[in-house]
């Protein structure tokens, strides 16, 4: 269906107030149908089908020149043609199609398959354990700044081989520019993130990157030194590609996973007598994270250009529209998930939490390993956890939505 109450969502998508609960929001989106914005090539998608069926389509290009209207090199949706910053330039494989995106993600998969992420486990809980032990010296405990954050952030850094004293810098650059993921509109400006702020942070993380690079050797095990040894040996990778592909695993190396843990305890800690099996049943931790993937997905859309018309069953997708599939809607459909807004691990699973097709998240093992760890080691050390504060307080984003902080008391961290 083709409508002008497209802006009215859109406004409703980007109001602050929406950011506890967007689902009401996304269940009118979904029973409207597809939505253009007005005259604009947008067309916001809410139901799975329709993600689905663009997610996999041929013609769907991350691409961002073959819009018709002015994009910025990220997804933002961008009506003023103003481009808020660049996330992780566009020598990244999460904006480019075939070939080259092939050739990219192949240089890295190899460090993300399941069987390597297992080698990972230990040191993983480990850092979960001394974030929990330091809570417990402490006396209080914030899931978020204490557990949801220091553990992906050290993991992809350790894996990357950035020192971790960097952490406070990184931390600020990157939180400015997961906000260049979010749709921004020319009319509405609540919440709006400042465009030069952003630019300014992606300069300065590509610079960091260039410094780090030019004092690393190829012959180191981690990361970084692995994609300059690709540089230098061949010509499978610029140097642009090298630097992009760092900034990227930096940041969706944490900024969606800080999201999943807390989501998942968020989650627990509402339902629990889920709470009390995964304290003495570890394996029911796989089935409570898929859900919470479906339930609450960290990343709540992910856009698309269209390359060649793509005919949906209630609309026609016109070469150079920009597609945003809302695939936290996606994941309340009724027609795919009976009771959508029940927490219920023992669905099977459809979600679209990590996208789908080519570019589908290449860092979810190691997502669900971290989430896994943290939400197994809360459950069995932290002792009578109850939210301080609910909901929590949300942070401004809109694409990779969380909440900012999520104080719990607690009797004992065992
Ligand atoms: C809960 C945690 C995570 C979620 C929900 C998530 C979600 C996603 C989604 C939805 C995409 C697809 C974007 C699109 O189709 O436009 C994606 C791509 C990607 N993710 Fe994740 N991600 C998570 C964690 C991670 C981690 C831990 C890493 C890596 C270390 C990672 C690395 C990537 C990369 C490199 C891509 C681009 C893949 C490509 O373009 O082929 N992600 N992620």
């Amino acid at each position: 269906m083709t409508t002008t109450a497209g802006s009215g969502f859109f406004a409703r998508l980007l109001d602050p107030a929406q950011r506890s609960d967007p689902y009401p929001l996304y269940a009118d989106m979904r029973a409207h149908g597809p939505t253009r914005l007005g005259r604009t090539p947008v067309v916001v998608l809410s139901s799975h089908r329709d993600c689905t069926a663009v997610l996999r389509h041929k013609s769907a290009s991350v691409e961002r020149h073959h819009a018709s209207i002015p994009l910025g090199p990220t997804p933002v949706h961008d009506l003023a043609g103003e481009h808020a910053g660049a996330l992780t330039g566009t020598a990244s494989m999460l904006f480019r199609d075939a070939p080259d995106h092939t050739r990219l993600r192949r240089l890295v998969a190899k460090a993300f398959t399941p069987a390597v992420v297992r080698t990972l486990e230990p040191r993983i809980t480990e850092i979960a354990d001394a974030a929990l032990d330091r809570a417990a010296e402490r006396g209080h405990l914030d899931i978020v700044a204490d557990l949801a954050y220091p553990l992906p952030i050290t993991v992809i850094c350790e894996l990357l081989g950035v020192p971790l004293d960097d952490e406070p810098l990184l931390r600020q650059w990157s939180m400015l520019l997961a906000r260049s993921l979010d749709p921004i509109s020319a009319t509405v400006t609540a919440g709006r993130p400042d465009p030069a702020q952003i630019a300014g942070a992606s300069n300065e993380l590509h610079d960091y990157f260039e410094q780090l690079v030019r004092r690393r050797t190829r012959s180191g095990e981690d990361l970084v030194s692995a994609l300059i040894a690709a540089e230098e040996s061949d010509d499978s990778l610029t140097h642009d590609e090298l630097i992009s592909t760092c900034v990227l695993l930096l940041i969706a190396g944490h900024e969606t996973t800080v999201n999943l843990i807390a989501n998942t305890t968020l989650a627990l800690l509402r339902h629990r007598h889920h709470l009390a099996i995964l304290g003495v049943a570890a394996p029911f931790a796989a089935a409570v994270i898929e859900e919470s993937l479906r339930y609450d997905p960290p990343v709540q859309l992910v856009p698309r250009i269209v390359r060649e018309p793509i005919e949906l069953p209630e609309i026609e997708l016109a070469a150079g529209d920009l597609a945003i599939m809302l695939i936290a809607a996606a994941n309340h459909d009724p027609a795919v998930f009976p009771d959508p807004t029940r927490f219920d691990p023992a669905r099977a699973h459809r979600h679209l939490a990590f996208g789908l097709g080519q570019h589908f998240c290449l860092g979810a093992p190691l997502a669900r390993l971290e989430t896994s760890v943290a939400i197994t080691r809360f459950a069995r050390r932290v002792h009578n956890p109850r939210l301080a504060v609910d909901p929590p307080v949300y942070r401004d984003h809109i694409t990779l939505r969380g909440p900012a902080a999520m104080p719990v008391t607690f009797t004992d961290i065992a």
